[in-house]
């Protein structure tokens, strides 16, 4: 089946590319997730309307192999993929409607594996994530987009493609973007379980 494949595909690229960073957290999750196998048809597909900016995230991605075959794959994935976006209350309209995000391997997942989380995330241009935390340790790789990360209440600074943003857990955490897109890979490990999450 197309869609298998195609999910496939996506999670081992998105695997390769998270475990180039050289983090023991993005090894760690990017072996977990090659190596499970199965895909959920219960997951289904959902098409968020910040899909729309993916083929503009992929193009503005600093080029290498790695980013490109991603790029390839994710752009391929789209009508496989079920993208959500976050309906908490808490959180700003532009927010909530400004950001999706799938879930390639995980409790969640498409594929369907224990004590991870592991996908691609999403968030438009102008868009503020407030400040919020969570039981899980975090770890992110900006693939696309400058936009402007906070952790504890340090100043708010530029983080550029091609680098990492990794989050103890229950460490403070924001983000805020430009002009650009911003295009991650995301990972969790620890306690997943999203009842943690607040918003600060
Ligand atoms: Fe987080």
């Amino acid at each position: 089946m197309a869609n298998v494949q195609a999910i496939k595909a996506l999670t081992v690229a998105a695997a390769d590319l998270f475990e180039e960073t050289g983090h023991a957290m993005a090894s760690s999750i990017s072996d977990t997730a090659r190596a499970a196998a199965g895909i959920d048809p219960a997951i289904g597909t959902r098409r968020a309307a910040a899909c729309d900016l993916v083929a503009g995230a992929v193009a503005a991605m600093p080029r290498h192999a790695k980013a490109d075959a991603f790029g390839v794959a994710l752009e391929a994935a789209i009508p496989h993929l079920a993208w959500f976006n976050s309906t908490n209350p808490d959180l700003p309209e532009r927010y909530r409607s400004g950001h999706a995000f799938v879930e390639l391997a995980g409790v969640n997942g498409h594929i369907s594996v224990p004590d991870i989380r592991f996908g691609v995330f999403l968030i438009a241009p102008k868009v503020f994530y407030p400040p919020h935390s969570h039981a899980a340790e975090e770890l992110f790789y900006i693939a696309s987009g400058r936009a402007e990360w906070q952790q504890d209440s340090a100043p708010y600074e530029v983080r550029a493609p091609g680098t990492t943003v990794h989050n103890v857990p229950w460490r403070p955490h924001a983000m805020r973007t430009g002009a650009e897109p911003l295009l991650l890979l995301w990972g969790w490990r620890g306690d997943v379980d999203g009842r943690s999450y607040r918003i600060l």
